[in-house]
Parts: structure tokens; C-alpha cells; sequence
């Protein structure tokens, strides 16, 4: 046996799905993030968008902040429908702003999981 033959075949069974699922139900989690999220916290999700220098404390590095076990789908809930306004930052509070349903507050969780951990 040679294992390292099929390496690329595998490779390619590996990668299949994933690419195949980010294309279609998870386009719209990205779409949604591009739309509300990426202005403050940067398509990296690093917390480097366009407006983040004006922001005060700066937008959170979602990438770091996913890799902790502190994170929680609920959690992640929780921030987009409350925002910062308990917590005095500027991020807003997209129940306030209603400009996310919860439907569309899950496939951005999703697509932040799938993207920046
Ligand atoms: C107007 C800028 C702005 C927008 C738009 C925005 N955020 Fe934020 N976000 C912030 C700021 C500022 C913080 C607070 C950072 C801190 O507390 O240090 C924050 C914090 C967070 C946190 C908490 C991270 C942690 O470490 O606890 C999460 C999660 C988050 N945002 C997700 C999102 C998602 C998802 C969206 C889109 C639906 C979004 N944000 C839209 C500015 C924004």
C-alpha cells in the first residue's frame, strides 16, 4: 500500500462538503455578516472594518474571541439581539434596530462558526 496515492483523493472527499455547503445555505449567514458585521468587526472578523477606528472600545476580534470556550451559540445570540447596550460599546442592538430576525440571527452564528474558528 501507498498510502501518500491517495492522499490527494482524500484531500478532495475532505473538502467536498464543506465547499459544497458554503455555497448554498450558508451564503445567506454571509451575506448577512458582509451586511451588519463586517462594517466594525472586518470580513476577517478580526475586528478591523471600516469603521472600527472610530469605535471606542474597538470592535471585538471575533476570530480570537470564537477560539475561547467561553463562546456559545447562546451566547452569540445573545450579543446580536442585545448589542452593547448593556455594556456601554457601540455595537448596536439588532432587536432594537430589527434589522435581523432570529432566523437570520442563526445563520450568521453559523456562518461565524464555519468561518473564523
Ligand atoms: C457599529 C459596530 C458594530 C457592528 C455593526 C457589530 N458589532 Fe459586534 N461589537 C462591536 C463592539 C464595539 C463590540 C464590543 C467589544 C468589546 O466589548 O471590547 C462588539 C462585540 C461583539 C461580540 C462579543 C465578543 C466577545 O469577545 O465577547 C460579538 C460576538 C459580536 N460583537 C458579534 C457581532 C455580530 C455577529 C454582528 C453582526 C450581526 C456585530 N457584532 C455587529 C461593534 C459592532
Amino acid at each position: 500500500m501507498a498510502p501518500s496515492r491517495y492522499l490527494p483523493v482524500l484531500v478532495a472527499l475532505l473538502t467536498l462538503p464543506v465547499s459544497a455547503a458554503q455555497a448554498t445555505g450558508d451564503q445567506k449567514g454571509k451575506e448577512l455578516y458582509v451586511k451588519h458585521c463586517a462594517p466594525c468587526h472586518g470580513a476577517s472578523g478580526e475586528g478591523d472594518g471600516v469603521v472600527a477606528a472610530h469605535l471606542s472600545p474597538p470592535p471585538a476580534d471575533l476570530a480570537q474571541a470564537l477560539k475561547t470556550e467561553l463562546v456559545s451559540d447562546e451566547y452569540l445570540m445573545w450579543t446580536i439581539r442585545e448589542g452593547g447596550r448593556n455594556v456601554h460599546t457601540g455595537m448596536p442592538s439588532f432587536e432594537e434596530t430589527a434589522q435581523i430576525n432570529e432566523a437570520d440571527a442563526q445563520a450568521i452564528v453559523r456562518y461565524l462558526w464555519e468561518t473564523f474558528k
